[in-house]
């Protein structure tokens, strides 16, 4: 059969996750959490690896297995055998994680590792450049956008329901640091395709938003 891949693009905390499940749920098909593939590396380098030598980095990267199984919020991404779990929700992991997304070595990894998922199963994949270097092909492109304090909102609620504790006015100024990142990078920078379709979801609930991305994919087929 054919495989069908849906992209969703956008900044930090804006709601990819969130929307990607409900989208996969909708199609019956597993939903792909690129983020989380950045931020494992990061935890299992640990911090400060962005200034290990790209051998190094290559040689632990080479024992890295990512396999897919599941669908809609069911989906489950696991490093070599163990699903990856909620320790890389943290606003420090995920900075370490851009940190180490500014590394080429890591780029063309984690690029093979998700276009070989995208060639075994349908998907709605989620992350920065899914749009415009993994799926550049992809039928059906969504970029989603809001301001830094609505996002930083999001983000702080997310935070609470996992019992993590946090602070709103840190959030923001993480935030902003990690899209500033994320948008000037050399390699990849998060930005919109040509072809996707942006939404602004800054005055949008997530009704709102789940049902402009289900409308997107119907009024393309
Ligand atoms: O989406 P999430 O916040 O989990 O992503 C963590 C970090 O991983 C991002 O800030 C970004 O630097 C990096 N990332 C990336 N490309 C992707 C997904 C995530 O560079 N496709």
């Amino acid at each position: 059969a054919d495989l069908l891949i849906v992209t969703i693009d956008g900044p930090a905390g804006v709601g990819k996750s969130t929307m990607a499940k409900q989208l996969a749920r909708h199609l019956s098909i597993p939903y792909l959490d690129t983020g989380a593939m950045f931020r494992s590396v990061a935890w299992k380098l640990g911090e400060g690896s962005w200034e290990w030598d790209e051998g190094r980095i290559q040689a632990e990267l080479d024992t890295f297995e990512y396999a897919l199984s599941g669908i809609g919020e069911d989906s489950v991404l696991s490093l070599n055998g163990t699903p990856i779990g909620n320790e890389i929700r943290t606003e420090e992991v995920g900075m370490w994680a851009s940190n180490v997304a500014t590394l080429p070595v890591v780029r063309s990894f984690l690029k093979k590792a998700q276009q070989d998922l995208g060639a075994r199963f349908s998907l709605v994949a989620e992350g920065r450049d899914m749009g415009t270097v993994i799926f550049p092909d992809a039928p059906h492109k969504f970029f989603l956008d809001a301001t830094v304090d609505e996002r930083a909102h999001r983000r702080f609620k997310q935070l609470q329901a996992m019992n993590k504790p946090a602070d709103l006015n840190e959030l923001k100024e993480q935030i902003a640091k990690r899209d500033h990142q994320d948008r000037n990078r050399a390699v990849a920078p998060l930005k919109a395709a040509d072809d996707a379709t942006t939404i602004d979801t800054t005055d949008m609930n997530k009704e709102q938003v789940f049902v402009a991305l289900k409308e997107g994919v119907a009024c393309d087929t």
